[in-house]
């Protein structure tokens, strides 16, 4: 064990010197990576990954967010994607509200468990969408508060986000995101609840969901709420961005609601 934490360590260390000599890192990332880096917790799941062969190379940093830092790894199943999580005290809040009211997870108060939990419903979440269909990357495993998954994108460089990206037929983009949103309630029971811009890849000429960690079951009483809002801000976009014309949302809301009364 303290041999692979000595190599962890060296590892995490080269990635963040590489990283800032090409002065792709901002100090303030990097900080925060070398925080949640050499976390105690986060270097345990991540020794496990390496141990059990899931991992074996940390090859990039991806992003370093408010909530979570996003490393590109690689392994036996190819490039990686590999998601820490960490939350702030001052957000405990927001994250029990998503986890109450969804019969999947225990209701717990203690922050240390909740991260887990967190990271878990992700993993869950991004199954159930792939069973159905959804175009989300592929779980490939969780521990603790780490989450692998496939990488959209190549050779370290995540794709672009759908804020970024310049689409030229805006249309069917958005008629693909809402077929995937439809999708994702009719037939696995979710709403994404943050989806925008800032959540959709566009990779292969399609776009991607990401980041579900707070999507919730269609039975949780804000699923609805979160709908409307989702949709709201993908039309929203694209009429703006794009100045199309799009569907109202709340008539696409109510429509997907129909499908689940009886
Ligand atoms: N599977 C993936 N493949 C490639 N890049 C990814 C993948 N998942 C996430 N990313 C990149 O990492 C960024 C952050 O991921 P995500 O949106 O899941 O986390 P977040 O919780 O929103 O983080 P933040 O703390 O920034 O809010 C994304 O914007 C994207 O650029
Ligand atoms: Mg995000």
């Amino acid at each position: 064990m303290s041999d692979r934490l000595e190599e962890l360590e060296k590892r995490i260390e080269k990635l963040l010197e590489r990283e800032r000599s090409r002065r792709k890192v901002r100090d303030e990332d990097y900080f925060k990576v070398r925080q949640l880096a050499f976390d105690s917790r986060t270097v345990r799941a991540l020794i496990k990954l390496f141990n059990k062969g899931v991992l074996d190379d940390l090859t990039w940093i991806v992003s370093a967010g408010k909530e979570s830092l996003v490393l590109a790894g690689k392994g036996p199943a190819g490039e990686l994607a590999v998601k820490i999580y960490r939350i702030y005290t001052t957000n405990f809040g927001k994250y029990l509200e998503y986890i109450i009211g969804d019969h999947r997870f225990p209701i717990v108060r203690d922050k240390d468990k909740i991260i887990p939990i967190w990271a878990r419903k992700e993993f869950r979440n991004l199954k159930r969408l792939r069973e159905v269909g959804v175009r989300v990357p592929r779980p490939v495993d969780v521990v603790g508060n780490v989450l692998v998954m496939e990488f959209i994108g190549s050779d370290g460089i995540p794709a672009p986000l759908l804020k970024d990206a310049n689409l030229n037929d805006p249309v069917s983009y958005l008629d693909e995101i809402l077929g995937q949103v439809k999708r994702s309630y009719v037939d696995a029971d979710l709403v994404h609840g943050d989806l925008s811009e800032y959540n959709i890849m566009i990779w292969d000429d399609f776009p991607w969901i990401i980041d579900v960690s707070q999507a919730v079951v269609t039975a949780h009483p804000r699923s609805f709420s979160l709908l409307v809002r989702d949709l709201e801000r993908v039309t929203s976009f694209f009429k703006k961005r794009y100045r199309i014309d799009v569907p109202d949302p709340y008539k696409l809301a109510d429509e997907l609601a129909r499908t689940k009364e009886v």
